[in-house]
C-alpha cells in the first residue's frame, strides 16, 4: 500500500499564520502538523508516500522533508496548480498509485490513534474504500456517514454539514482507498464551493452498488483548521507526554513530569515550569512561568512573562511582564512592553514585532 499526504489548500482561517507558509508545517507539540500523518503512515508500514504540494511556499514543504529519507520513508511530491478539491488532488495521484491499495491523510488532520489495525483490515478487505468515522457533538459542522443498517461495516451515504443528521459519526480525513476512486472522480461535478469533494466521490461509489466500509475510532481526533483548534491539538498533543501513547520526540531531549526540555536549554532558578509542557533546544528561560499547555521552539529568548495554554515558535524573543494566554506567535517574532501589562492574547504571523 501506498500512502498520499495532503499539503496544499488556501489555509485562509488560518491567517495570517499562513502568509509564510503552508499551515500543514505549522508546529504543534514542536513538530509540523503533517509530521503526525507521515509517522501513522510510516508505523502502518507505508513508506512510499506522496506529497500533495500546492501553491502556498510549496518549496518549504520540501526543504523540511527533503526525499525522506530523514523521516525513514520514501517521498515522491505531486504538484497541484491549485486547490481545486481534495478529490482534485487525489486524482493527480493516479500514476503514483498504480495499482495498489493506498491511503490518503489530510496533512492537518491528527489522530491520537495509530493507523496499524485499519491498515491490516482494509489490505484484505474486499471493500472499494474505507472510511474512519468519529463521534462528534456538533454533526451539522462535519460531514456525516448515514450507516447501512442492513449491512454491517457499510455506508449508507454521507451528508455534508447536514440540519438533520442521521447521526453523530463524522467522516475524518484518513481514507482508505482502492485505483477504482480515480474512474468515480473522472466524472465528478465541483461542488456548490467549485471544488471536487472527496465526499462526492464516496457517495458516487455507494451508488455504483460498490461498498465503502466503515470503522470508528477510539480516541480523539483533531481537524486543526483555526487557530483555537491548533491550541486546541497542541493541548492534546501535550497530554500524550508520559503516556504510552506519547509522540516521538528529539532523541536529545529530556523529559520529566510532563516536561520535555530540549538541548542547550536553560532555565533560571525564578522560573516555574508546570507541564505538560515542551520547550525546543537552545532557549533561555529566565523569571517566566511556562504551562501548562504550552510549546516553545527552539532558540527563544523568553523573560520575566507568563506563558499558558500557547503555541511560541522558534527563534522567539518576550521580554516583559506580559501574561500570554490562548496564542499563536510564529517564528522569529519579538514582544516588547515597556509597562507591565495583563492578560494579552496574540495570533501573530512571522517576524513580528510589538512594543506594547
Ligand atoms: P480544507 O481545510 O478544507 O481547506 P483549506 O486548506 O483550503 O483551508 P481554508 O478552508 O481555511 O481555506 O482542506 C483540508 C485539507 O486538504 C488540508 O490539509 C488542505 C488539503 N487540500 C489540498 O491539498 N488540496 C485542495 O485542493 C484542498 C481544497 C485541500
Amino acid at each position: 500500500m501506498k500512502g498520499i499526504i495532503l499539503h496544499g489548500g488556501h489555509g485562509t482561517r488560518l491567517k495570517p499564520l499562513t502568509h509564510t507558509g503552508p499551515k500543514q508545517l505549522l508546529p504543534i507539540g514542536n513538530k509540523a502538523m503533517s509530521q503526525y500523518a507521515l509517522e501513522d503512515l510510516k508505523t502502518a508500514g507505508i513508506t512510499e508516500i506522496g506529497i500533495i504540494i500546492g501553491d502556498v511556499f510549496p518549496e518549504k514543504v520540501k526543504e523540511y522533508y527533503g526525499d525522506g529519507s530523514k523521516f525513514g520513508v520514501k517521498l515522491s511530491y505531486i504538484y497541484q496548480d491549485a486547490p481545486k478539491g481534495i478529490a482534485h488532488a487525489v486524482k493527480l495521484c493516479k500514476k503514483f498509485i498504480g495499482n495498489e491499495k493506498f491511503i490518503v491523510y489530510l496533512g492537518d488532520n491528527v489522530l491520537r490513534k495509530n493507523l496499524i489495525e485499519y491498515t491490516k483490515k482494509f489490505k484484505i478487505s474486499e471493500s472499494d474504500a474505507m472510511v474512519l468515522l468519529c463521534e462528534v457533538e456538533e454533526p451539522e459542522r462535519f460531514g456525516i456517514a448515514e450507516l447501512d443498517k442492513g449491512n454491517s461495516n457499510k455506508i449508507k451515504k454521507i451528508l455534508e454539514k447536514p440540519k438533520n443528521h442521521p447521526s453523530n459519526l463524522a467522516v475524518i480525513g484518513i481514507y482508505f482507498l482502492t485505483p477504482k476512486i480515480f474512474d468515480i472522480i473522472d466524472n465528478l461535478k465541483p461542488s456548490w464551493r467549485n471544488e471536487f469533494e472527496i465526499t462526492d466521490a464516496l457517495d458516487m461509489l455507494i451508488k455504483n452498488g460498490d461498498s465503502v466500509e466503515y470503522d470508528i475510532i477510539t480516541g480523539w481526533w483533531k481537524d486543526t483548521g483555526t487557530p483555537e483548534d491548533i491550541i486546541h491539538a497542541n493541548k492534546l498533543i501535550l497530554d500524550s507526554i508520559g503516556t504510552q501513547d506519547q509522540f516521538l520526540i528529539n532523541v536529545d531531549s529530556k523529559i520529566k513530569d510532563q516536561i520535555i526540555i530540549g538541548k542547550n536549554t536553560s532555565i533560571s532558578p525564578e522560573s516555574i515550569i508546570i507541564g505538560p509542557v515542551i520547550i525546543g533546544d537552545n532557549c533561555i528561560i529566565d523569571s517566566t512561568k511556562i504551562g501548562p499547555y504550552a510549546s516553545i521552539g527552539d532558540n527563544c529568548i523568553i523573560k520575566k512573562c507568563k506563558i499558558e495554554s500557547s503555541i511560541v515558535m522558534s527563534d522567539c524573543k518576550i521580554n516583559t511582564e506580559i501574561e500570554i494566554q490562548d496564542s499563536i506567535i510564529a517564528n522569529g517574532s519579538e514582544i516588547e512592553s515597556m509597562k507591565v501589562q495583563k492578560k494579552c492574547q496574540f495570533l501573530i504571523g512571522e517576524r513580528t514585532h510589538i512594543k506594547i
